[in-house]
């Protein structure tokens, strides 16, 4: 279900027009279709129902507000990897036992904070942070609900910063440790054993590595089972593929297929943390073309959205469809091929590096002056990576439904930018 479409040369999001949004909040403006958000969560519950899982929603992926209230609101959980994002969870008003928490770097006052707010489990990492959670809840009288995340030396064949479960990966533990920690568990008063976990990478177009990682979850439950632990969650993270340039990405149902005849069989609970495959293609960035120029044999495109407000073509060479919103083309089926009455074009921002592009060797039809850019699939780490550099304030957000339009996210002025700095006395 596309909720970004062109009808009569114009871009709409749901019922609204990008145009009309761009006028009345201006560019560099993230555009929301809340619909598209439903849509995807709800398509990844009714993928795995046989299961009854519990999605939690992967915080780190997109974290305004609205669009945690939103999730909320139709049944969705969390997972947070921090302390801020438990805090905007609370803010949206979530139920805090539904919550998964992960990241190597759990600090204490974290820890405590999420003790408190009896989260469904801790993600745990290495024998540190269990030996920290561990008496931290002794501290408070209390015991910890604990996933050990498991890293299982699966190649999930995605971009070599966002892979997470091979061998040599900051994450997660090998499989001796991972039973060594779990006996270690079963000894102490103040831990609980609620499962494993696992996280391979992201974004995964295929659907083996997660099959992969479901049969070993089977195994590691039989054993542990054996050995005495209650354990009955299987946590297999996050990571489904998006549609980034056509359709790439399998549907949920693809990775239901591959994971469930698993999870049934270990009669355990399933937990997922999907966060791009919900928001990504419910976002775009639009932005508005200042200059072009022609230099060194190339065509240049300068708009004002930087690498400071999506950083993944500059971090990861990432693809993002980019196209007019008012285009005088109709926009193509295959955007990486050439494209009769377009050009090659680089996408560019107004940051000082030859790193702030948004594409390269585009082809695009001839732009102008003042014409709108749609850059496509932003929902997901957009707003949640950008920054301030080059003392660029963050552009608003706003969330469609229907034809409502809700500002959810103001523009950042220059106030806002010198907010937090004190003059040094002297
Ligand atoms: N669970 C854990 C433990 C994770 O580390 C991640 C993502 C997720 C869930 C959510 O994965 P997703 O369903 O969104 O793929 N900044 C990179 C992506 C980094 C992903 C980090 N971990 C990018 O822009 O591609």
């Amino acid at each position: 279900m596309e909720l970004f479409q062109y009808k009569n040369n114009e871009l709409y999001c749901e019922d609204v027009k990008v145009a009309d949004l761009a006028k009345e909040f201006g560019t560099p403006l993230w555009v929301y279709s809340a619909n598209k958000i439903l849509h995807e969560y709800r398509a990844i519950q009714d993928a795995f129902e046989e299961v009854d899982p519990v999605v939690c929603y992967s915080v780190k992926s997109n974290s305004n507000l609205s669009i945690l209230r939103l999730l909320n609101g139709a049944g969705c959980s969390f997972d947070v990897v921090s302390g801020g994002e438990l805090y905007r969870v609370q803010h949206a008003g979530a139920d805090t036992t539904r919550v998964v928490f992960a990241g190597v770097g759990k600090t204490d006052a974290e820890i405590r904070q999420a003790l408190g707010q009896n989260i469904l489990m801790f993600n745990v990492e290495s024998e540190a942070e269990l030996d920290a959670i561990s008496r931290i809840a002794a501290s408070m009288n209390r015991v910890a609900p604990v996933a050990l995340r498991l890293n299982p030396d699966i190649d999930a064949k995605t971009h070599a910063k966002t892979t997470t479960g091979k061998k040599g990966n900051k994450f997660g533990m090998d499989i001796e440790r991972h039973n060594a920690l779990a006996d270690k568990v079963l000894a102490d008063p103040n831990l609980e054993l609620r499962g494993i976990h696992m996280h391979l990478g992201s974004p995964i177009n295929t659907t083996d590595p997660y099959e992969a990682a479901a049969k070993k979850a089977l195994e590691v439950v039989t054993e542990l089972r054996a050995k005495g632990h209650q354990t009955n969650w299987v946590n297999l993270g996050g990571g489904f593929g998006l549609n980034y340039r056509g359709t790439e990405a399998p549907p949920a149902t693809e990775y239901a297929k591959v994971i469930l005849p698993y999870i049934k069989e270990a009669e355990c609970r399933l937990a997922l943390e999907p966060g791009r495959s919900v928001c990504g293609n419910a976002g775009a960035l639009i932005s508005e073309v200042i200059f072009t120029k022609r230099e060194g044999g190339k065509l240049f495109v300068i708009q004002d959205a930087a690498m400071n407000d999506l950083v993944r073509p500059a971090m990861y060479d990432s693809f993002h469809r980019i196209w007019p919103v008012n285009p005088k083309l109709a926009p193509p089926t295959d955007y990486e091929a050439e494209i009769e009455g377009c050009e090659a074009t680089d996408v560019v921002g107004p940051i000082c590096e030859s790193g702030d592009y948004l594409a390269k060797g585009r082809h695009l039809p001839p732009l102008q002056r003042g014409d709108l850019l749609c850059t496509f699939s932003a929902g997901a780490y957009g707003t949640v990576m950008s920054s301030n550099y080059n003392s660029r304030p963050r552009g608003a957000e706003v969330l469609v439904k229907g034809s409502d339009v809700q500002l959810i996210r103001k523009r950042e002025s220059y106030a806002d930018l010198i907010e937090h700095e004190l003059f040094a006395l002297k």
